[in-house]
């Protein structure tokens, strides 16, 4: 059966995967996610670039696009992302004083999350919001606002869908460091200010052969109490790829999904992409490849049987 149908029997929600323009005409990524996956993340297409380029001036075409995809066939739709300081138009970036900027995010929210209302499974509110050493980024949001545009981000998506699950997201929470703890000690002060929060999402870009403390992490952010997600899995493989290489991917694939079944509060698994082909990690780290589960020609690779021994 089905990676999806597998983690669904050890009780989890979903193994998801993305889409997105490029691909939702391609029979086979569609036909894969079909079969294999039981939720879509957007890969671009309800980001703020995407869905307000200009004040007040919504697109939602081609977020549309992808959310009928996936209701219509009854998987589960992520939301990606509501405040994100990338892929960010400039009109947001040039805002100075606290009252636009806020009136700016909640109208954001209310506009996007409003139109997926009762629809989105989980929003990732914010995304990215902290460097690698655990300072607050730089973006427009934080050095207007500090840190109560979280609060005012997560209060706006609560208030417009209440059913969907509110996440923190972000990436390199996969080892020990001042990043995840940055975001432990977050979360704790957004719960004792009542700012509602349901779960944190750890993207999971990952190397090949340089996952130790993968799980450890995973388990820290499950003691937390809140849902805790893999939001955008890949495991990316310095060049020349080699069989060698393949296997260790294959054993990192398993690693991965045995931690989320070993972390009780792990709700489920996202795949940043179905095939080698579509993978964002071609034009940003050139000098690594083959980071998914189906190479260029969409074939299984041994990675796919990885995922699928854990499950077994
Ligand atoms: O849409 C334009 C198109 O009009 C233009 O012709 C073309 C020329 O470059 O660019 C297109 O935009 C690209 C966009 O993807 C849509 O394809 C951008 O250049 C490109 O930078 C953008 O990359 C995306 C990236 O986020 C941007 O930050 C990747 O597809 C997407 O996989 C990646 O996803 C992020 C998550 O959202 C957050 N976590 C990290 C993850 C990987 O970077």
């Amino acid at each position: 059966a089905a990676l999806d149908a597998k983690l669904k029997a050890k009780g989890r929600a979903y193994y998801g995967n993305i889409l997105d323009t490029n691909t939702v005409n391609t029979a086979q990524v569609t036909n894969i996610l079909n079969s294999e996956f039981g939720a879509i993340t957007a890969e671009n297409a309800m980001k703020w670039d995407a869905t307000e380029p200009n004040r007040g001036q919504f697109n939602f075409g081609n977020a549309d696009q992808v959310a009928n995809w996936a209701t219509s066939r009854g998987k589960l739709l992520r939301g990606h992302t509501l405040v994100w300081h990338s892929q960010l138009p400039g009109w947001v970036s040039g805002i100075n004083d606290r009252n636009t900027l806020t009136q700016v995010i909640q109208n954001h929210i209310n506009q996007l999350a409003g139109r997926y209302k009762g629809k989105v499974y989980a929003w990732d509110v914010v995304n990215e919001v902290f460097e690698d050493n655990g300072q607050f980024r730089n973006s427009v949001f934080y050095r207007v606002l500090g840190e109560e545009f979280i609060d005012i981000a997560f209060r706006a998506a609560r208030a417009v869908d209440p059913a969907a699950k509110l996440y923190i997201n972000d990436y390199n929470l996969d080892y020990a460091g001042p990043k995840i703890n940055a975001t432990l000690a977050l979360v704790e002060r957004l719960r004792s200010r009542g700012t509602p929060i349901d779960g944190i999402g750890s993207q999971a870009h990952l190397i090949v052969g340089n996952l130790a403390g993968f799980e450890e992490q995973l388990v820290r952010l499950g003691q937390t109490g809140l849902d805790v997600a893999i939001t955008e899995l890949d495991i990316r493989i310095a060049k020349p790829v080699d069989s060698n290489k393949l296997a260790q991917q294959q054993r990192d694939y398993e690693l991965v999904t045995r931690a989320c079944l070993n972390v009780p509060k792990c709700v489920g698994i996202t795949i940043w992409g179905v095939s080698d082909r579509n993978s964002w990690v071609d034009s940003t780290f050139p000098s690594y490849d083959s980071p998914l589960l189906w190479d260029d020609n969409y074939n299984r690779k041994s990675a796919y049987n990885g995922a699928d021994v854990a499950l077994n």
